[in-house]
């Protein structure tokens, strides 16, 4: 591709963000002007090609927005394996090499939660489009700046996790709204495992069980109420050492591997989430066959139960007045969502300029939620937040 070529390209790329909330709006009126009519497909690199890129690249290679350009890992086997293993042309050992190798449009970030915000701020600086796995970096103020970074150099980022876009949050999200439930007054939500065996990062500072775990009913949870406005937490490490697959010895964990999150709402609800690395639970990292509730809500006229796990559900139970207070069983349909589909659903969004319900307002929000809930621990005492977002998501 020639030069001028790609700086069309990159031009047409930025016009498709730029224009994604006015096409979101034609779409609503059917007048969506669909930007990939070029036949030109995203061109997406993967970084990080671990446990979590083998849920990433079979669903972005189903996606007819996609072109898998490159992959890259320091591991330089596991850029190759995925390489092959998904007919992707080119692989490399470093973000480096990768920027100076096949262009591409998007890059998707599934490294070591610790280095996602250097990542992140390498391939903005480069002009790229970025998707980031959880959390978008170590700090608010990193993900801020990378934030501020993209808008000057005319790219967009987004963070996982996509709770936000199954058919069961949506049904939640329009329920609260319209009132089914009252005044809400208090949530809670929880998960846990008996913790990732695979690698150290997990346990490590700037890692645990929030940015991992919780960060999915903190999603969740602000979506639903809205944005939160102060955090009280205790955090704590129940297992002190751990053995997992790429250290040689028992590695001492340095970052909570169990966590009790408050949340005041700017609404007035009250919601908690509880998080660990130390909960037997039968149905381990993959989830399978959990089909109780981890999200409860309450309010003045009703409750509400998500039945599954926040990113993986599979019904809403609901009880209200207006349902004679029986706990009728809801939003059973799960349609295409799964949980690892945010890359593809961002290509999408480039390709054909409407917008993503996912922001990345929201995901620094939460970002902030985790971040103060470590300060909360370590000061004993309640910390006011300053991030807020767009809310409510959905109407
Ligand atoms: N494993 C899952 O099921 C899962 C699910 C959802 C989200 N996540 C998230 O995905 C991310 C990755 O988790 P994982 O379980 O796949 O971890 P992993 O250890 O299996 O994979 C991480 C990969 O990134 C590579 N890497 C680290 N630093 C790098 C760098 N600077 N440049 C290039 N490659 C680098 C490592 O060599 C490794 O291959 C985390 O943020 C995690 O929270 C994981």
């Amino acid at each position: 591709m020639n030069p001028e070529n790609l700086i069309s390209r990159k031009k047409f790329l930025y016009q498709a963000g730029m224009l994604g909330v006015a096409a979101a709006v034609a779409s609503i009126t059917g007048e969506a002007k669909n930007l990939m009519q070029d036949g030109k497909k995203i061109r997406v690199g993967l970084i990080g090609c671990g446990s979590v890129s083998t849920k990433y690249l079979p669903h972005l290679s189903k996606s007819p927005y996609v072109q898998l350009v490159s992959t890259c890992d320091i591991i330089p086997e596991r850029a190759k394996k995925a390489a092959e293993q998904y007919n992707i042309p080119n692989h490399y050992p470093s973000i480096e090499k990768m920027l100076a190798g096949a262009p591409f449009d998007l890059l998707v970030v599934t490294t070591d939660m610790q280095e996602h915000g250097r990542l992140n701020k390498i391939a903005i600086q480069a002009g790229k489009h970025v998707w980031s796995e959880k959390p978008l970096a170590n700090t608010y103020k990193e993900g801020k700046e990378l934030v501020d970074l993209a808008r000057q150099k005319k790219v967009r980022v987004w963070g996982a996790p996509v709770v936000v876009n199954s058919p069961q949050f949506a049904f939640m999200a329009k329920a609260i709204n319209q009132g089914k439930l009252g005044k809400v007054a208090a949530a809670h939500a929880h998960y846990g495992h008996l913790g990732p065996t695979w690698s150290a990062f997990f346990y490590e500072k700037l890692g645990g069980s929030m940015p991992d775990l919780g960060v999915y009913n903190m999603a969740s949870l602000t979506g639903l109420l809205g944005p939160a406005k102060s955090v009280v937490a205790m955090l704590n490490v129940i297992t002190p050492t751990r053995k997992v697959d790429n250290r040689p010895n028992p590695i001492k964990v340095e970052a909570e591997d169990n966590a009790m999150v408050l949340m005041e709402h700017a609404s007035g609800a009250l919601s908690h989430v509880q998080c660990g690395f130390n909960y037997f639970d039968p149905y381990g990292h993959g989830g399978d066959g959990q089909d109780k509730p981890t999200i409860s809500i309450w309010g003045t006229e009703g409750n509400m139960h998500l039945i599954g796990y926040d990113w993986a559900p599979f019904g809403v139970d609901m009880a209200t007045f207006e349902s004679e207070e029986k706990t009728i069983r809801y939003a059973e349909d799960t349609g295409s969502y799964v949980w690892e589909e945010g890359a593809s659903v961002i290509a999408k969004s480039l390709a054909t300029g409407v917008e993503p319900l996912v922001n990345v307002d929201h995901s620094l929000h939460v970002l902030e939620i985790i971040e103060a809930a470590r300060r909360s621990q370590e000061e004993g005492r309640r910390i006011t937040l300053q991030s807020t977002f767009k809310w409510p998501m959905i109407t």
